[in-house]
Formats: structure tokens, sequence, C-alpha cells
């Protein structure tokens, strides 16, 4: 049985166009690579405590053609933005948002002990910004990738991985966790990968192709960059102090009864009944149980929500409206939270007809229909195909 097909407003980004556009801008021929943006099945805000994950790409990318300049000097231009940056790579770090990535991911390559040339750089992709689809993570991978494989050095994935969370952590300011980058750099196509964030360990699981998956964007911008990400991540580790552990992962259910009743009790109980929803998730996958699926993103999100804290009325009530439909079998918000899209898992059956109502109530409250994308599990970060 396939799901019935649906028709995604992503603009499609035609390799041979943005090369040839990239050689009218700039005057000489580049290297095209890509690197997707992740959605995450389950297992939210508990990367950075050890924690279980459940992620796969998105079939949406962030498309960068690269070639190396004489000077010191990145030019960089950001199609969607319709910006173009002059960065000195013996500068300091520009002020604006998506610069301060092209300038980090170069510092931090050079921060392996490699001598990079100036680039030009043109930045595409259909992927939306800020929406909970890890279009940070994405953008610092293709980065990455383009500058280590110009200068001929091959970095496995996972160290790509780690220097993206190490740019995030250390330029952007952001405490991310290692999931985004891991699974945009690890997981294999049509995949979801299950990694344990305590050590890395993973293991990558066939994604059936007839799940139907929905994004709806809630149309409300989060920046993590704002403290309340980073916060959260305090607020975990305090938990774990309190309770004497390494980390919310090593916590047992009396330890978690003992901070019952205040805010760090209900931050500890999310990663806990989320670590195990992980460990449910994959058990659903192994066997065909998406019911069982659906109803875990229910309590992911309520979990989210009540006890973590990160959602937003918008995202609640996209969630709701989700619930309320007929066909959808399960709907969360994804990523860090405070806006972003919605993911709803959709009876294969009555996938249409459950998209067209949700998309058509929106329609009707908000005048026009979202931004929304069905998944279908993609390839990782590397050479864009042609
Ligand atoms: C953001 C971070 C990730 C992860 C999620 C929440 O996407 O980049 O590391 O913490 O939020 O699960």
């Amino acid at each position: 049985m396939t799901a019935d097909a649906s028709s995604s407003d992503s603009e499609t980004v035609d390799p041979a166009a943005m090369l040839a556009r990239f050689e009218q801008r700039f005057g000489h021929a580049g290297q095209l690579l890509r690197a997707p943006g992740r959605v995450n099945l389950i297992g939210e805000h508990t990367d950075y405590n050890d924690g279980l994950v459940l992620p796969m790409n998105t079939g949406l990318y962030t498309y960068l053609a690269l070639a190396p300049r004489r000077d010191r000097k990145l030019h960089a231009y950001a199609a969607s933005l319709d910006q173009l940056a002059m960065i000195d790579l013996d500068g300091p770090c520009p002020d604006a948002g998506w610069m301060r990535y092209v300038w980090g991911a170069a510092h931090m390559t050079e921060a392996q002990g490699l001598a990079l040339p100036g680039f030009d750089l043109l930045i595409e992709g259909n992927l939306p910004l800020g929406g909970g689809l890890s279009s940070s993570a994405s953008l610092l991978s293709t980065l990455l990738l383009g500058f280590t494989r110009t200068l001929k050095q091959s970095f496995s994935p996972v160290s790509i991985a780690q220097l993206a969370q190490l740019t995030e952590n250390e330029v952007i300011g952001v405490q991310a966790g290692i999931m985004d980058p891991f699974v945009i750099n690890c997981c294999p196509r049509a995949h979801a990968l299950l990694l344990d964030c305590r050590d890395l360990s993973h293991e990558s699981y066939p994604w059936p192709n007839h799940w139907p998956l929905l994004l709806v964007d809630s149309g409300v911008r989060h920046e993590l960059a704002d403290g309340a990400y980073n916060q959260r991540r305090q607020q975990c580790e305090a938990a774990a102090q309190a309770l004497g552990a390494d980390s919310l992962r090593a916590m047992d259910k009396t330890q978690l009864e003992s901070l019952s009743g205040t805010l760090l009790g209900r931050r500890a109980q999310h990663v806990h009944a989320e670590n195990q929803r992980v460990s449910h998730a994959v058990h659903c996958l192994q066997n065909g149980d998406i019911f069982g699926l659906g109803q875990l993103l229910d309590a992911s999100h309520a979990s989210l929500r009540d006890d973590f804290e990160v959602s937003c009325a918008a995202v609640d009530k996209l969630v709701s409206l989700a619930q309320d439909t007929p066909g959808v079998l399960g709907a969360r918000m994804v990523g860090g939270g405070f806006g972003g899209c919605v993911l709803m898992l959709l009876a294969p059956d009555r996938a249409s007809a459950a998209e067209q109502h949700v998309l058509a109530e929106l329609e009707r409250q908000q005048g026009a229909a979202p931004w929304h994308h069905r998944v279908v599990p993609a390839d990782p970060a590397g050479t864009c195909p042609r």
C-alpha cells in the first residue's frame, strides 16, 4: 500500500539552474552541496540530557554553491533574503543572523588546524527558517562540508556533526544538543535514526513509506538564542544536580518523585517520560503499530506543553485541530519549540481527506492555507545529485 500523494508548497531548487546562477553572480564555476532539515519523530529536549531521539531527514534542503577565492574574504549571497555579505575571515564575527553562521563555520574549520582561502558562496533552499526543522544545523552542515571538501579534507559525517554543534554552541550561543547535525549528516535515506545521545550509538530503522507524515507551519517564529532554550537546558542541569545524577538520563523513578510538585520536577518528568516514549516508538516502528505511534506523538505534545512548557498558543491550537480531525492519528510540536511546525501522523487510507480538512480549516481561520509539506525521509548531507 502506498500513501496517497500530496503536493507540497515547498519550492524545489534545480541544481543546474543554481550552479548557473552562481556562475552568473560570481563569474566562475562552483561546486554544489546540500544538507537536509530534519524532522524529529519523537524525543524532544532529550538530546542534551544524554537521552534518546528518533529523528529522520526531510526532503527539504539548504543548498550551497561555493568556490574558493584568492583572498581571505567570504562573499556570501543568501537568495531567500536577497542579502549579500562581505565577510573578512580575519575580522570579527558579524552581528547579523545568517552571516554569523558563515563566519562561524569558517572559523571552526580553521580551528581544526586548516588554513582556509576566501570563498564565494551562494545559499538557497526550501527549508522554512525557524520552523523547528533545524534550518541552523542544516546551514552549518553544508558550510562545514563545503569548506572541508574544498581543502580535500575528508571529515567523517560524525565529525561534521560535532563541528556543527560546536559552532552553534560557541559562536551562535545556543546550547543545542547533537541531534540535529547528527541526523542531518548520518541518517541513511528512507530511515529514521535512533540515537542515544549519551554515547552516540545509533541504529537506523526503515520508515514505512505508507505511513504519511504531514508538517504544517504554525506561522509563529522562534529565536532559540533568545534564552528560553538555554534556560530549559540549565533547568535540566539543575534538576540533575538536585538529584545527585550526572544527567537526567541517569535518574530513576524514585529520584524523580523527590522533585514532585516543583518546576524542576516537571522538567525532569518530561525528559524521563520522553525517553521512554522514544523506546516505545521504536517498538511501534518494528511492529507496524501506526496507532501506537500516533498516541505517543499526542502524549509527547502534552508533556512538552504542560511539563516542559515549550509550546505556545498557536501551536497548541493547531495540534488540537489536528487531533480532532478524523484520519489524524497523532500530532505534536517539533524541534526546540515556541512556534514552528506541527507534525501529524495520518492514517494511510484517510491521509488526503485529513490533510485537506486541516488545511481548509486553517484557510478559513487565517485567510490563507499555511505552508505544509509531506515528509518522505530523504538523503543526508552531501554532494548534490545533478
Ligand atoms: C533544537 C536543538 C536540538 C534539540 C531540539 C529539541 O532543535 O537544536 O538539539 O534539543 O531543539 O529536541
